[in-house]
């Protein structure tokens, strides 16, 4: 039986914040996307955390303008957004409250799809939001509430393990699941004996996300295929390889002509690939797009830690001087990751893992400093780790604060209205007390800016002396 493989088109999201930073403006967009919009692709995947992080922070671009934007000119296609369960979009738990209200106002602007994941895997910290996204559904049918599962490897993380999850996910009420490989870790023979053994244990649609860094997506996606997966993950090539994903058009070629062809047209696609091109070659002469960021790099496979994460630990390591350090903190992190119970790597226990394995490197003594977001990951706030964590570090490390095993967010109260009256004069829309509630800090910035332009100032103009240069 014919099976149309669907894909998930990633260069408006995922591609773009593998490679260049999340920088991509939205005027860049604007012009190709009436062509995304035709295609076909099952979804494009257009907003997440850094999207909007970088949004408020570096292009003065208001996130949900953009979403709506999106929704505007692609009438055809499911926007889909990522999201960090009960993190949201930001970087602590959020009370139940203030997560419904972002699902619902997310929905409300032109979000379709909702991939929720969890650092920890716990399905505690899933649940709020998988039954916001189903409620969601009453405004808009087509609202899909996929979890994708975090990959990682280590002793506990057998294909069982996997498989257990998977199924968790489906009684939780989700609508479909992703194998979600951030750290492009998976191998192709690994990942047809995962996906098939997924596929049997659950009847919800599975989908594969994979980055290229180390040279195996396509081959990944192929084995994952084969295997019975239903969707993958790809970019258009101009913005596709290196710490990115498997090019859209390869796969669709791959596939053609066979049973799980796309029905996707490649002359279509060649001239979208045209107009990214030309954005590629923008970005490399800015500076924007490092070519080493498109080559093949196995490193991750030697130490099974995400591209993202290598840089960071490099810039931490050569703010404090020690760059010459890095092989050691390497061969810590996965000591620390085994004494806080296994997280997987991803936002945020990657860099409260490898802050700490900076920490232990250059102070010369295991544990001599911890930051509070490494004592709230081994004290269950950030939720239940993989591996439960030894008692006596524990107690060494939080000394008298009280471990928790509850849901953390059962230990917040209502938060949105706390927060609403936080910031009464920089309200312009229902949705600005979410932007604030989840970048605090960056918000209020954004949001005097953007009411200058509105009003007109500048902001490059001299007040003191009342010139405004036009
Ligand atoms: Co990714």
């Amino acid at each position: 039986m014919a099976k149309k493989i669907q894909i998930t088109e990633t260069v408006l999201r995922d591609a773009h914040q593998s490679l260049i930073a999340t920088r991509m403006p939205l005027s860049d967009m604007l012009p190709i996307l009436d062509k995304l919009d035709k295609v076909g692709f099952y979804s494009l995947e257009c907003w997440g955390g850094a999207t909007f992080d970088s949004c408020i922070r570096f292009l003065d671009e208001d996130p949900w303008e953009r979403l709506r934007t999106l929704r505007e000119k692609c009438p055809n296609t499911r926007l889909q957004m990522l999201f960090r369960g009960q993190n949201m979009l930001g970087y602590r738990h959020y009370a139940d409250d203030v997560l419904e209200y972002f699902v619902q106002r997310s929905v409300a602007n032109g979000i379709d799809i909702i991939r929720i994941f969890d650092a920890l895997n716990d399905i505690k910290n899933l649940q709020t939001a998988i039954k916001a996204a189903k409620a969601a559904k009453k405004e808009n049918p087509n609202v899909e509430a996929q979890v994708a599962i975090s990959y990682t490897t280590g002793p506990v993380f057998t294909t069982q393990y996997y498989v257990d999850y998977a199924k968790r996910i489906q009684e939780a009420g989700a609508d479909s699941i992703c194998i979600k490989d951030m750290a492009a870790l998976l191998t192709p023979y690994y990942t047809a004996e995962l996906v098939g053994a997924i596929k049997k244990a659950v009847d919800i649609p599975v989908q594969l996300h994979t980055h290229y860094t180390s040279g195996l997506a396509s081959m990944c996606l192929l084995k994952a295929i084969e295997a019975g997966v239903d969707r993958i993950d790809t970019a258009m090539s101009p913005l596709a390889n290196g710490t990115s994903h498997a090019p859209t058009e390869s796969m669709v070629a791959a596939l053609q002509g066979t049973e799980y062809d796309t029905g996707l047209d490649l002359v279509q696609l060649s001239e979208i690939r045209e107009y990214f091109m030309g954005l590629r070659e923008k970005y490399i002469k800015s500076g924007l797009l490092d070519p080493k960021m498109l080559a093949t790099d196995a490193k991750a496979l030697i130490y099974q830690v995400p591209g993202g994460m290598l840089s960071n630990l490099l810039s931490q390591l050569k703010q404090a001087g020690k760059e010459d350090q890095l092989t050691q903190v390497l061969e810590e992190v996965p000591r620390v990751r085994k004494d806080a119970g296994y997280p997987p790597l991803v936002t945020p226990t990657s860099q409260i893992v490898g802050t700490q394995a900076v920490f232990n490197v250059i102070l010369g003594e295991r544990y001599k400093m911890c930051n509070d977001q490494f004592k709230d990951l081994v004290a269950g706030k950030y939720g239940t780790t993989p591996v439960p964590i030894d008692k006596e570090f524990q107690k060494k490390i939080i000394g008298d604060m009280k471990p928790i095993n509850c849901r953390p967010a059962d230990l917040l109260e209502p938060e949105l209205e706390k927060l609403r009256a936080e910031i009464p004069e920089w309200i312009e829309q229902e949705e600005d007390v979410l932007t604030y509630a989840q970048f605090p800090k960056v918000a209020p910035g954004f949001f005097k800016k953007r009411r200058d332009k509105k009003i007109g100032i500048n902001p490059d103009a001299d007040i003191k002396n009342k010139i405004h240069p036009v």
